[in-house]
Parts: C-alpha cells; structure tokens; sequence
C-alpha cells in the first residue's frame, strides 16, 4: 500500500522557524515531525511513502534515505515549482498505478487507516475523504454529505454563511488512479478547490469516511505544532511511540544532583544540566542541550544544541536549533529560529526572532 504525503509547502504560518526547517523535518518529541507520520501509516501496513516536496527538500532525504532503515520504501518527487495540492499529485503519476493514500504533511492523526481503506473498497469509491470535527471550519475545507456516507458539498475555507456543519476534511484521502485523469498536468491546482468539485460534478462515487474520536492535529501554525508536542508529552493522543509520564533522560545525559525536574520532561542524548537548574514539563529538550547553573525552563521546546547560560529562564517558549542563551536572559512566550544568540540580561517576550540574529541589549 502506497501513501503520498504532501511537503511541498513552505510552512509561511510556522516562520520563522520553517526558514531552514521543513515543517516536515520540526522535531516532535526529539524525532522529525514526518518520522511520526510515517510511524502511524505503517502500523496499518502501508510500505511505500511517496514525498512530494519543494522547500528545503534535501533534508528529508538525509533523515529517511530510502526508507530500508525504517524497513519500508522512501520514493522523492520534486517540485522546481509549487504545483498546488493536486498538482503535486498529479506530478507522482508514474508511481500510482492502485489505490493509494494522500496526506496533508502537516497532520498528525490517528485515523484507523485500515478501517478507512475497508470503507473506501466496500463503498467501490473512487476517492474516500477522511472528516474530523472541529469547533470552527472557516480555516479548512468544509465537507456535507449525505446520510449514507456519500459527500454532497465540498467547500474550502467557508464564510460564516457558508458553514452547515462542523465536518472538515482531516487532510487525508484514499484516491484510485482515475482522479488523476481529473488533474491537468503541470498545473498549479488546488485538490480541494478544484479536482474535488469535477469528481461531484461528474457523479463519482465520492465518499466520506467519519473519524470522530481519532487524535487529529493539523501543525501548521506555532500554537498547533507546540499544542501536538505537549499533547504527545502528556499521553493525549494516545499513539504508539509516545512516552510514559515521567521525566525520560537520553543517553549520556547528565543532571546535577541539584537539579530539580518534574513533570513530563523528554531530554535528548548528551544533554547536560546545571546545578540547581528547574526543569518543568511539559518540556522537550533536544540532544546535546546544555542547561546553566540554576537555569530554569519550563513548559518549552528546546531544539538541539541549544545553550543556555546561568540564571537565564525560558518559558512557554520554542528555541531552535543551536541558539544561545546567554546568562540572566528571561525569555517568554518567544520564537527563537535556529542560531539565534542573545545578550546577557535580556527579557524577551511575545517575540519572534528570524535566524541566525545576534541580538543586543
Ligand atoms: N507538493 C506540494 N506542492 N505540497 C503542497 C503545495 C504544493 O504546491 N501546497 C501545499 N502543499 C502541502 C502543504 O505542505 C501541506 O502539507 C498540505 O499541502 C496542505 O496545505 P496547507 O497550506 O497546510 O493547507 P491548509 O491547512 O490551509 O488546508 C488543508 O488542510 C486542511 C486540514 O488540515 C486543506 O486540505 C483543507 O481542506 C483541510 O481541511
Ligand atoms: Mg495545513
């Protein structure tokens, strides 16, 4: 079984921390956001992953290579340019030859995939969209359907007006190779805006499939991918791979007898912390962080090799890859892209800092 997943976006809602990050590649409890993606489409048998990426596309390749470590196939398919939701689809077509999945590259669920591929093939569907609720569907596309699972309307990004339900697509579809002939090639297309409304127009069997009680998240803005890091940490979503409550120490991680950590705290290999340091969960710290003496980090995301100097605080706050706090810093509710330097005795709050910035007082 096939699924292709959609990381050609350039993640704009997620700066500045996509700049040199994929949102793909974002850590999530210390492994790519894509690794967790891929973990879940494999519990239910899926063996082949098509990548169909743009921005920053090389990155995956160093993490997954051709899947054989993962024990499953990795297939790359560029993007010189952006070719939309559909587009990008379509662009694999040499791949797709049985049904296959698509997913959004920026959702993380639970969705009983097995269970949909059992609906999508008793149904004799052309295309299966996957529904979750949510509490306001103007930032997603909106789907009604008919009692027997058949789908009536599929609007995107509704207005006010517009919304008669609470169904929105989840990101993720179960398509037969002859969607593809409703696809132009080498067009930017939108699946949702375009190929979804010829489908209706042409009277295909075009179904839904109800996921209400699945874990569903799409991480594409800051809140959202910090929300899915601490729902992982605290057990909410309920998946393989997450840990146990408590605090977990990589390997070579050393903390001072002084320290005090609690809560859910997930530390990377080789990280080291400081005597007397505070470290509150929810927090993640990545491999090879190095915590100050009495450096206090709370309800934070701390990317790998980070450096935070003496007395400094972080709080509520994401910090990319190899920045350093300097000490008696007191940062807050911030974005730090990766190589951020600061200034001693800086207070940061509410901001969002574009890479590699070296900052002053
Ligand atoms: N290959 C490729 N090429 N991928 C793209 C392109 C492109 O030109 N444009 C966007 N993508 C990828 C993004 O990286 C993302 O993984 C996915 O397509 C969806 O794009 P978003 O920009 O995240 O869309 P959205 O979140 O506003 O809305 C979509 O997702 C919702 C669920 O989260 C729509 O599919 C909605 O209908 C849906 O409800
Ligand atoms: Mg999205």
């Amino acid at each position: 079984m096939k699924a292709l997943i959609l990381v050609g976006g350039l993640g704009t809602r997620l700066r500045p921390l996509t700049i040199n990050t994929p949102k793909a590649m974002m850590p999530v409890l210390n492994k790519p956001f894509m690794a967790h993606v891929v973990g879940q489409l494999m519990h239910h048998g899926v063996d082949e992953i098509i990548l169909t990426r743009g921005h920053l596309a090389a990155q995956m390749e160093s993490y997954f290579g051709d899947g054989s470590g993962l024990g499953i196939k990795v297939v790359y398919v560029d993007e010189t340019r952006p070719l939309g939701t559909a587009g990008g689809i379509k662009n694999c077509e040499r791949h797709l030859d049985e049904t296959f999945f698509v997913l959004n590259g920026d959702v993380f669920s639970t969705i009983d995939f097995s269970a949909m591929l059992h609906s999508h093939r008793s149904k004799k569907a052309t295309a299966t969209i996957a529904l979750t609720p949510v509490d306001n569907p103007s930032a997603f596309g909106l789907v009604e359907t008919e009692t027997d699972g058949r789908i009536r309307r599929f609007i995107e990004k509704p207005k006010p007006d517009e919304i008669t339900t609470n169904m929105i697509n989840a990101g993720c579809y179960l398509l037969e190779p002859e969607v593809l002939d409703f696809i132009k090639p080498d067009t930017l297309t939108s699946i949702e805006r375009e190929t979804f409304q010829l489908l209706l127009k042409d009277k295909q069997p075009f179904y839904s499939f109800d996921t209400t009680g699945a874990y569903w998240i799409d991480m594409g803005n800051r809140e959202k991918y910090y929300q899915l890091n601490i729902d992982m940490l605290n057990g909410v979503c309920n998946c393989a791979g997450t840990p146990s409550p408590g605090v977990h120490l990589g390997e070579g991680t050393s903390v001072d007898p002084s320290a005090e950590i609690s809560g859910n705290v997930v530390f990377g290999e080789n990280c080291r912390v400081g005597a007397n340091a505070i470290v509150t969960g929810p927090a993640v710290i990545g491999a090879g962080c190095q915590l100050g003496n009495r450096v206090s980090v709370s309800g934070s995301l701390l990317w790998p090799g980070v450096n935070i100097g003496d007395d400094s605080s972080v709080i509520l706050s994401i910090i990319g890859d190899h920045c350093r706090i300097a000490s008696s810093d007191h940062i807050d509710d911030s974005a730090l892209a990766d190589g951020v330097y600061t200034p001693p005795s800086l207070t940061l709050s509410g901001a969002a800092v574009w890479p590699g910035t070296i900052m002053s007082n």
